[in-house]
């Protein structure tokens, strides 16, 4: 067997999460990620028939019966994954029509996933109907988005369009916008259902006054994804204030569209 700790996926989510730390979102335990991967890329590192233990999950997703995920564990600490994967870190085999799960490595402390698997799982489901080559989704609390959903009105056409006029390229970055969850009780299957809804039609929810969930094929496309909206979010947040002599046009907007091959969620450029 190979070293697990070499693998791509392995170096890869410890790169990640390190990062998302490095970039504030993560304080404490917040965020969670979960990657899903492919059976030939892990059974040269694990033994696929050897369970550590069996854990419910708590919901039913058949469509994810036999899929094998890398996942955050709960009340784990970004900060300290780097240092030690095997608690941080887990891999779980979903069966039983995805209300159990096998762990196969990981979570070495007697911990389990994320309190945030419902929402996790529940979105993958979603996002596999619209992406088949979705792999990652990603929640965190990054400070400029979460600011915005209090003074910002939480209508999903108005966010998009502010977060479009932040910065040029948002719009080639997330075409399709963000989606806009009230605030909910996390950790629930309620805004798991709730989140993976709003997945259907874009990869970037808002959890007003918590956090961002974000999806997409791989760690670094969806990092990117949520640091692309955090950044306008920032830029929103040091003019809100202020009055606004420019800005960036619809008419501008088009011009995006038109340049990079995009096209806006409909019906929200004039
Ligand atoms: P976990 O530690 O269970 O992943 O929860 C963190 C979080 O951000 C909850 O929304
Ligand atoms: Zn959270």
């Amino acid at each position: 067997m190979k070293n697990i700790l070499e693998a791509p996926f392995m170096v890869e989510m410890i790169r990640t999460v390190t990062n998302m730390y490095a970039h504030t979102w993560d304080e404490r335990n917040g965020g969670n990620v979960s990657l899903m991967l492919d059976e030939g890329d892990v059974n040269a590192y694990l033994d696929l028939n050897a369970v550590i233990r069996t854990i419910p999950t708590g919901f039913s997703a058949p469509e994810l019966e036999g899929k094998i995920f890398l996942v955050t564990g709960t009340g784990k600490y970004f900060k300290n994954v780097q240092y030690a994967p095997e608690v941080n870190l887990g891999i779980v085999r979903l069966k039983d029509q995805g209300r159990q799960a096998d762990l196969l490595w990981g979570y070495t402390d007697g911990g389990q996933f994320t309190s945030e698997f419902p929402a996790h799982m529940m979105s993958h489901v979603a996002r596999l109907k619209v992406d088949p080559l979705n792999r990652v989704v990603m929640h965190c609390h990054p400070a400029n988005l979460l600011a915005m959903t209090y003074v910002h009105t939480l209508d999903e056409r108005e966010f998009t369009r502010t977060l479009w006029q932040m910065c040029t390229e948002c719009i080639v970055v997330f075409p399709e916008g963000v989606n806009v969850l009230p605030w909910m009780l996390c950790g629930t299957n309620e805004i798991g259902e709730a989140t993976a809804k709003k997945m259907e039609t874009a990869r970037l929810v808002v959890w007003s006054q918590h956090g961002i969930y974000g999806a997409g094929k791989d760690l670094d496309e969806t990092f990117g994804l949520i640091e692309t909206a955090e950044k306008a979010a920032e830029i929103y947040m040091k003019i809100a204030h202020l009055p606004r002599i420019n800005t960036i046009t619809d008419e501008q907007l088009h011009l995006m569209e038109g340049r990079f091959g995009v096209k806006g969620r409909e019906g929200y450029l004039n």
